[in-house]
């Protein structure tokens, strides 16, 4: 099984990409594609489509575009929800000791990491960034 996971711009600039690639290897997980890049404002609206209506689109648009990220394949036993758990709950205020979020973040919208909520979002996702 695959699924997308990227390290966002604010993990980039505070020099957290080793950290967090540790831990998605440490658990036992294969990187098969990474490419450090920064996200278009066209390519930000098409990945964060589901999230269109909100009232916080535009500034996580704004945000994902800021600065590079690291975008990711990772690839494992039941990758898309291990990811997810590594990654810790969206908001740094609730996600717990332990996790990626939990010990690298404090902000919601400065929360570090994204990683596919879905099977169907992680072949969305790896084929927008890695088109396959
Ligand atoms: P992501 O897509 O970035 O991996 O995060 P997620 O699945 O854990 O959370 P999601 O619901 O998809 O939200 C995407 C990002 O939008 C920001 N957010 N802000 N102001 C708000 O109420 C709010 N809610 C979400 C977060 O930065 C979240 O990661
Ligand atoms: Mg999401």
């Amino acid at each position: 099984m695959k699924t997308f996971f990227m390290i966002k711009p604010d993990g980039v600039q505070r020099n957290l990409v080793g950290e967090i690639i540790s831990r998605v290897e440490a658990k036992g997980f294969s990187i098969t594609k990474i490419k450090m890049m920064t996200i278009s404002k066209e390519l930000a609206e098409q990945h964060y489509g589901e999230h269109k209506d909100k009232p916080f689109f535009n500034d996580l648009v704004s945000f994902i575009t800021s600065g590079p990220v690291v975008a990711m394949q990772v690839e494992g036993e039941n990758v898309v929800l291990q990811i997810r758990n590594l990654m810790g709950a969206t908001n740094p205020s609730e996600s717990t000791p332990g996790s990626i979020r939990g010990d690298l973040a404090t902000e919601l919208d400065k929360n570090v990491v994204h990683g596919s909520d879905s099977g169907e979002s992680a072949e969305r996702e790896l084929s927008l960034f890695f088109g396959q």
